[in-house]
């Protein structure tokens, strides 16, 4: 049986946009996933967005929505914030999706049958940002949300309720026994603390709105909001509708989520799993928060800042090695910009970028290939042993989630490897023609020590790694090719550019606190120039024909008059225009794009249109202009 691995991240509330705060514990569980997925385990990553509750529905209604429009519409926000940031995950789950909602019913009857959960009446405050119950006791003078700092309302209403009361003591022998369960150790403690307190029964059904899932057996009731999110974890694998994957992955290796969420997880979620008799997840991670630039993230401070904005100006590998780097994974951190650009220069530019470009570039002087190594000498052993070590310390270092202790040590290798060069002086073996065997060696070391280091940056700088692999001419091809010596030699390598730029801090404009937009326009890397932009043939054309290709929603088949040439191109615009429509119309096309085929048909060029959070119109000229005029 090979083993399998089932990380999962919390499911976002979908009103909120996500920021770097929300994108962390995403990035967090991408990493594991992609290094256990390295290390040969069948892994399921999940990640999803949680649409029912009190909260969502105002947000719709202020929208004037309807609450599952606004949901579709918000859910694919996260969707594609998630490629954007290069995110594996194997399943994205909603709550509103049909799987989920029989499986929320599945557990709630299930408990309800067993005597687990009962009417009752509840009287206390709720706090609806965050979906939360409070008792007056967890209140200090200001009466406000102890998580957000919110004012609560005050809910009198008839609930149901699940008897969590009874679950404190076979929890605290399942902490007892399993003193690994919750991490890191303060949080695990901080939990202990609330069980030996003793648990009281929660609310876990709503009769004042409608927007959740129905209670199976009330129809004046829906399921609290909690309940039903923390059901994600089994729904999404199957459980209630596909039992052998629900058992190839249950339970869940790891859920990462954020400290302000511990509670659920780790006292309410056991419990409900507890009382449908089904196996608690290994193991529960509660990271810190961030701030940015040293303050809390918010909306009103401007510093709630869009992951793309980051990405777009550093790049995706940069920000994510300065996140797992700097912040020490569990505690609290703060996401500065300044620090970003300090690792980006100092770690990625100049240890390991100028490593791999000094390193190629003497190969290329020097070699028609990567050299096999032949001659042995000083400082051989020391490379060798470092290098060993380093691949132990990193498997134990990422498999306790220490991300800081993992990237410090493989840097130790990087920051070696320069040393190595300087102590092998290889600019004066290259000058004597007698010592060329030595030279192959120590390239060859060199080779060998940047592929091993690629390798174990490969979960996080996902681009960057596969970047070197190309420049060495290697294939990654498993992690048993993690070790010394198992560079192929004799291929062709590539010196290219430098992976990473440094950023010159006098001209540099930081982009926290600026908008998408701004950024966009502010700093040079993103910035295109005349050339770049003249590489691009857009024209008009004119629409002759149109017609829906068989067995898609979205794709149209349109015959274009460019000037005389007719064209084929397929456009994904049928659910917003008929065939009918466009007939006549003039467009603008990028004429030049390489042809591909989409749905099995050809597609030679693209049309361009525009696109809000919830509009697409397509592009057309300002009046009547022949087909195949150029757009400049
Ligand atoms: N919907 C619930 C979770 C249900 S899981 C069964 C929820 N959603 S949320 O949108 O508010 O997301 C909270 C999570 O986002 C946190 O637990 C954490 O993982 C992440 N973060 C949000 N802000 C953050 C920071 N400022 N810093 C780090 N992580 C942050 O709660």
């Amino acid at each position: 049986m090979p083993s399998t691995f089932y990380v999962t991240t919390p499911i976002y509330y979908i009103n909120s946009d996500p920021h770097i705060g929300s994108a962390y514990t995403t990035i967090i569980a991408d990493v594991v996933a992609r290094y256990k997925r390295m290390m040969g385990y069948d892994t399921f990553f999940l990640t999803g967005t949680d649409e029912h509750g009190q909260h969502v529905l105002r947000s719709a209604q202020a929208a004037k929505k309807d609450p599952k429009e606004f949901s579709d519409e918000l859910a694919r926000r996260f969707v594609n914030l998630w490629k954007e940031l290069e995110i594996s995950n194997d399943a994205f789950v909603r709550t509103t999706d049909d799987y989920h909602v029989k499986t929320v019913q599945l557990f709630f009857q299930k408990m309800y049958d067993k005597g687990d959960i009962y009417l009752g009446k509840y009287e206390g405050w709720y706090c609806v940002n965050c979906e939360t119950f409070w008792t007056d006791k967890d209140l200090d003078e200001n009466n406000l949300c102890p998580t957000c700092q919110r004012p609560l309302e005050h809910v009198k209403e008839e609930n149901y309720f699940f008897r969590l009361s009874k679950y404190t003591e076979p929890l605290l022998k399942h902490f007892r026994e399993h003193p690994d369960f919750v991490g890191p150790d303060f949080r695990r403690n901080e939990m202990l603390r609330i069980l030996e307190d003793g648990l009281e029964d929660v609310s876990v059904s709503r009769t004042s709105f409608n927007w959740g899932v129905p209670v199976p057996f009330d129809s004046k009731h829906v399921v609290y909001v909690w309940f039903d999110a923390l059901v994600n974890y089994v729904s999404a694998i199957g459980y209630g509708w596909d039992e052998e994957m629900f058992n190839k992955y249950w339970p869940a290796d790891v859920h990462f989520i954020g400290k302000e969420i511990n509670r659920f997880h780790s006292l309410v979620w056991p419990a409900m799993l507890m009382s449908m008799e089904l196996p608690l997840p290994k193991k529960i991670f509660a990271h810190g928060w961030l701030t940015v630039n040293g303050e809390k993230i918010s909306k009103s401070r401007g510093n709630a800042v869009d992951p793309r904005v980051l990405i777009k100006a550093y790049g995706i590998d940069a920000v994510k090695y300065y996140l797992l780097r700097d912040i020490q994974f569990g505690n609290d951190g703060d996401f500065s910009e300044d620090n970003l650009i300090v690792r980006i220069n100092a770690d990625l530019a100049n240890d390991l970028g100028n490593l791999i470009h000094r390193t190629l570039s003497m190969i290329s002087q020097n070699f028609d290939s990567l050299p096999a190594p032949s001659e042995v000498g000083a400082y051989d052993d020391e490379i060798e042993k470092l290098t060993i070590e380093t691949i132990k310390e990193y498997f134990r270092f990422m498999d306790e989630f220490k991300f800081t202790e993992a990237l410090t040590n493989v840097w130790k290798l990087v920051k070696f490897g320069n040393k190595y060069i300087d102590l092998t002086e290889p600019w004066l073996l290259a000058r004597d023609i007698s010592k060329k065997a030595r030279l192959a060696t120590v390239l060859y070391n060199l080779s060998d020590l940047i592929r091993n280091v690629a390798i174990m940056l490969s979960p996080i700088l996902v681009k960057t790694s596969d970047n070197i692999f190309k420049k060495l001419g290697q294939k990654f091809e498993g992690i048993e090719t993690l070790g010394w010596h198992k560079t192929i030699s004799g291929v062709k390598i590539v010196v290219g550019e430098p992976l990473f730029p440094r950023i010159d801090t006098k001209k540099w404009k930081k982009v926290i606190n600026m908008t998408k937009e701004e950024a966009q326009k502010t700093n040079e890397n993103s910035q295109v120039t005349i050339e770049d932009f003249s590489k691009l043939d857009l024209r008009v054309a004119r629409i002759v024909k149109a017609e829906r290709i068989p067995k898609s929603e979205k794709l149209l088949r349109l015959i274009l008059d460019v000037g005389g040439e007719e064209r084929q191109i397929v456009a994904g615009i049928a659910k917003i225009y008929t065939p009918e429509s466009l007939i006549g119309r003039e467009i603008i096309i990028i004429y030049n794009l390489k042809p591909t085929k989409l749905m099995g048909v050809d597609s030679n060029g693209m049309l361009l249109a525009a696109k809000d959070s919830n509009k697409l119109r397509i592009l057309t000229v300002d009046g009547q202009i022949d087909p195949g005029a150029k757009i400049s």
